[in-house]
């Protein structure tokens, strides 16, 4: 049998990465009692009007082909939601809908670059990052962040890697794993060296409504940078909907055309009553959404507070997103064999650091969605196995 080269590409870079997850899943499956702490679905009801939303337009016959860059009403929707956001006026003519923010990320990628080109991703990055590069054949370069600096990027490190053949940046704000919300300043200045090289920014937002303390930047939301980026979300998160795959991509209008011929080839068009689903969540508040907002917000201050005193440990309240990066340094394992231990001695899976690139090496992700006490149960649990491996490194 003979295949294109992207299965070759995409072979191998999924599975390991999840091998733990996979095997707590495996676990409760089989009726242990698992503690999952390593994936990132909101755990709390979408917002009620929605889901009644999708139900009624279904009934309504809104079951036919949608338009293949996104319903009207729907495209309007979303450019008034990151016009209010950004103070300057998007239209609709710069929205694409997408089946989620993966969806996005993967038609803005094959819409942008290939063989030959390079991608900049800070390290660490979403687990899905290095597939989504590898299926548009172009390579995937990590650039270097420091637990030090919270996991932040910087310009410089960013205008280092830049070679020849650097055509995107592909930035998350709020980060999944790290947290780390970019501010305005140091989206300017990462800003200043895509425009001196002439890079693409594509900017993954999927967290944007989830910040805590630091207001959130995105670089389309800039009017310098705003013609070179593109900002991809959807209310996977926001929602609490990752499976009605609802989302956008947002970007200079003379874009559009070329992702929309891409979105088609995939896809040639969304369900309309998902796209009407989105419109409401859009358009309305929803008390749903803030109180995600808050549930998250004190399930990181519950962790934060569970490893205060914890010598062996490190943890730093996140600036924003649904995930903490717990450092176990100390303890001298690698996050994934201290995630190993974690789940066969305490039931308790999490994802190892090193999932997320080089940059995670000797951290666990824990992802806040559970309720704030099986975190704390969770927490003692991470506490003393850490406490034990100090003790006898000492
Ligand atoms: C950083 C990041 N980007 C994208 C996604 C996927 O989002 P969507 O469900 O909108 O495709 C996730 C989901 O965990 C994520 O963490």
């Amino acid at each position: 049998m003979k295949f294109a080269p992207i299965t070759d590409r995409l072979a191998g870079l999924g599975a390991a990465k999840w091998a733990v997850h996979a095997e707590g899943l495996r676990r409760a499956g089989l009726g242990e009692e698992i503690i999952l702490l390593s994936i990132g679905e909101p755990d709390l009801p979408p917002p009620a009007s929605v889901i009644n939303k999708a139900a009624s337009a279904m009934r309504q016959g809104r079951t036919r082909y949608a338009h293949g860059q996104g319903e009207p009403e729907t495209l309007i929707a979303i450019a008034k939601h990151l016009t209010n956001r950004s103070g300057f006026l998007v239209t609709p003519e710069q929205v694409l809908y997408t089946a989620g923010t993966q969806n996005g990320l993967c038609t803005a990628l094959l819409t942008l670059v290939q063989v030959g080109d390079e991608v900049l991703v800070p390290d660490p990055y979403y687990a899905t990052y290095e597939g989504l590069v590898a299926a548009s054949g172009a390579t995937f370069v990590p650039v270097e962040t420091l637990p030090e600096d919270n996991f932040h990027v910087t310009a410089q490190a960013i205008e280092n890697a830049i070679t020849s053949r650097t055509k995107v940046l592909l930035l998350n704000t709020p980060s999944n794993p790290t947290g780390a919300v970019l501010s305005m300043s140091e989206i300017d200045a990462i800003g200043e060296v895509c425009k001196r090289h002439d890079l693409w920014i594509i900017c993954d937002e999927v967290y944007a409504d989830m910040t805590y303390d630091a207001p959130f930047c995105s670089p389309f939301d800039r009017p310098h940078l705003r013609d070179r980026t593109l900002a991809v979300s959807s209310i996977s998160k926001s929602h609490a909907l990752p499976g009605f795959r609802a989302g956008w991509v947002a970007c200079h209008q003379d874009v559009i055309p070329r992702l929309t011929l891409v979105a088609e080839a995939m896809l040639f068009g969304s369900q309309p009553f998902i796209e009407d689903a989105l419109a409401v969540a859009l358009n309305e508040k929803h008390p749903e959404v803030e109180r995600l907002r808050l549930a998250f917000r004190e399930r990181a201050e519950t962790l934060i507070k569970s490893f205060a005193e914890s010598k062996a440990i490190s943890a730093r309240m996140p600036e924003g997103g649904m995930f903490i990066m717990l450092d176990v340094r100390k303890t001298k394992l690698s996050g994934e064999e201290f995630a190993w231990q974690l789940l066969n001695q305490h039931n308790v899976s999490v994802m190892p650091g090193e999932s997320f690139g080089n940059g995670g090496a000797g951290h666990i992700r824990i992802a806040l969605t559970v309720e704030s006490e099986i975190l704390r149960d969770a927490c003692a649990r991470i506490r003393s196995l850490a406490e034990k491996l100090v003790a006898s490194v000492i």
